[in-house]
């Protein structure tokens, strides 16, 4: 996923493409670059890396324009490098481009034939050629709507025309794209987040909309060519959301954001008074005999986490799948089957797919997602939000908990509708959902000591993580942290299985966390961990205080809250988070930015 940014301004735009590409940059950083309008020619400066990258070269050569662009890039064809750089420009056109162009080798090839040499090696490149190819012969508004004619595949871009001062062409197609409706300037941007310093009043395009922009207006078109008007909507993406605070990383203060981001989302399914939970939608659980959840990576555990609650408290049999598996399976779903998508961005192309498969069948659709305007939400026939307000990091952690806060509240609710839990019940499970963003605040108390263990688990080459039934997939989600932001190969188990193969890797070098507060399976847990412990392996475990009571000898011990099972896979999340955390930063990583990763997936 890449990042975009356009503004038609009336006064100098370098400073703020640069302030917007620093709040996109969440989304890629391989390279950034910007274009503008300087003495009546588009000019561009790029970079390979990240912003600070593009700011050096543009201290050494400003870009004097008040029209531009800029991009921050996820490669996706075409290593990272300055020539493989957004914006491309070709001829009379300097575009930048989010998503893929799958044809984009046949287009290549017929425009080569035309005598046309590219500079690059991206899909992107194609675009600006093309629409070059036709502004030969039509004016820009026609030109670009012939050119996204001949393109399959996604997109979202921002064009600007050599001899068009005052105008910013886009278009959207499988990637989002809002207009940003300002005082006297206007703005392209890849959400809301992107023009969210200059104005937060904001219209989103629609799949195949396009639109040009010029200091007063948008043109909005549907894909068809007709001009249509896309509701401008009043949005809360305020500049104070994404600071850093006090905090040295966006994931450090998003993990303690998550009483807040969790009491949010509670208090949008549940009535506190009542002590009932509703679905947003008045949704009748009792019509469905069955759940699918898809969705991708962290989402997905959170899925998986809910499924135990779909199934123990209200009997509804639950499938949870990663979507990319999900969307090319044919899946056998039936007609009293709901369908929901979990998502933090709600963009994510293979649970988007998902998403649409399932719909395309007949099947009531749910989105639980955190960007409530997203595609996601938008096309799915419920919005189940979450309400953990923008997650910077690219390590999910507050919308992890979020996503799990939002679906047990179903799930209690799912409970109340099949009858299988009466009102005195529900208000019981209630009052605890909502007891827990005290109990999340109380675990992040584990800081310390986790931070005095990172030194030595950064030294690890492999980690270990064992759970038994919603801690299983909780695991999964510790292995999964510690990959993505410290680099350290770690795999999740179910602490049951660890005798049937994995054992085979315990040594005194690997450290194994076991996430176990008591419960019904705790005992059990303790067999698995004395397994290890009897093979010299490393044994942390995180547990409560009966549970550090029982601890095998030789075992470090840290000590989370004590809570019922329903709410441990909230409350238990934040010291694994930490826990990778910590070791990232003992190893000097970039935790808001690991390598290879982007926020979110708007490919596939
Ligand atoms: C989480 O830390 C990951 N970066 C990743 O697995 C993420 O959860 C996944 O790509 C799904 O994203 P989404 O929630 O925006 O759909």
């Amino acid at each position: 996923m890449c990042g975009i940014i356009g503004i038609v301004g009336t006064r100098p735009v370098q400073e703020r493409l640069i302030d917007s590409l620093k709040r996109l940059e969440y989304r890629g950083y391989d390279s950034a670059g910007v274009a503008g309008v300087v003495d009546g020619h588009v000019e561009r400066r790029r970079a390979k890396g990240k912003i600070r990258a593009l700011e050096e070269v543009l201290a050494g050569e400003p870009l004097k324009a008040s029209v531009g662009i800029g991009h921050t890039r996820w490669a996706t064809h075409g290593e990272p490098s300055t020539r493989n750089a957004h914006p491309h420009a070709s001829g009379r056109v300097t575009l930048v481009h989010n998503g893929i162009i799958e044809n984009y080798a046949e287009l290549r090839e017929a425009l080569k034939k035309k005598g046309r040499s590219f500079e690059s090696e991206t899909d992107s490149e194609v675009i600006a050629q093309l629409l070059d190819e036709e502004l030969k012969t039509k004016p820009p508004l026609e030109a670009l709507k012939a050119t996204l004619d001949q393109l399959t595949g996604a997109y979202a871009i921002a064009v600007l025309i050599d001899g068009c001062d005052e105008l910013i062409m886009g278009a959207r197609r499988g990637s989002p794209l809002v207009v940003g409706y300002g005082d006297g300037e206007m703005f392209l941007g890849s959400d809301a987040l992107a023009v969210g310093p200059f104005t937060n009043r904001i219209a989103y395009l629609e799949e195949g909309d396009y639109v040009a922009i010029d200091h007063k207006q948008a043109q909005i078109f549907d894909e068809a060519g007709n001009p249509v008007e896309r509701p401008v909507r009043t949005v809360a993406a305020s500049a104070a959301l994404v600071e850093k605070g006090n905090y040295r990383h966006f994931m450090e203060k998003e993990i303690h954001d998550q009483p807040d981001a969790c009491q949010h989302t509670l208090s949008a399914y549940i009535d506190p008074t009542t002590g009932r939970v509703h679905a947003p939608g008045r949704l009748d659980f009792a019509q469905y005999d069955r759940v699918q959840i898809v969705a991708c990576g962290t989402a997905s555990y959170a899925g998986q986490i809910a499924r135990y609650f779909f199934e123990r408290l209200a009997g509804l049999p639950c499938e949870v799948e990663v979507a990319s598996e999900f969307r090319y399976r044919q899946p056998a779903v039936t007609k009293g089957t709901l369908a929901v998508a979990v998502s933090q961005s709600g963009e994510t192309a293979d649970t988007l797919a998902a998403l649409r498969w399932c719909k395309a069948q007949g099947l009531t659709t749910a989105a639980v997602v955190n960007v409530h305007e997203s595609t996601m939400a938008r096309e799915a026939d419920l919005l189940w939000p979450t309400h953990a307000g923008p997650e910077i990091g690219v390590a999910s952690t507050k919308a992890f908990t979020s996503q799990v806060a939002a679906l047990t509240a179903l799930a209690v609710a799912a409970a109340a509708a099949r009858g299988r839990i009466d009102t005195d019940e529900e208000a019981r499970f209630t009052r605890l959902l909502l007891e827990s963003p005290r109990l999340i605040a109380e675990a992040t108390q584990v800081e310390e000591e986790i931070r005095a263990l990172a030194p030595e688990l950064a030294r690890a080459r492999d980690v270990l993580y064992l759970g038994r039934g919603a801690m299983y997939p909780l695991a999964l989600e510790g292995a999964l942290k510690l990959k993505e932001i410290s680099y350290i190969h770690a795999e999740g188990y179910a602490a049951g299985e660890l005798k049937h193969g994995p054992i085979a890797l315990i040594d005194e070098e690997t450290p194994i966390i076991v996430i176990a507060p008591t419960d019904a399976l705790f005992d059990k847990t303790i067999s698995n961990m004395s397994e290890v412990a009897a093979r010299g392996g490393k044994v942390i475990l995180i547990t409560d205080e009966a549970g550090a009571r029982n601890a095998p000898d030789g075992a470090r011990v840290i000590v989370g809250p004590t809570c019922d099972p329903l709410l441990a896979p909230l409350v238990y999340a934040p010291p694994i988070q930490l826990m990778a955390y910590y070791v990232a930063v003992q190893k000097g990583a970039d935790v808001d930015q690991p390598r290879n990763l982007a926020k979110s997936v708007t490919v596939e």
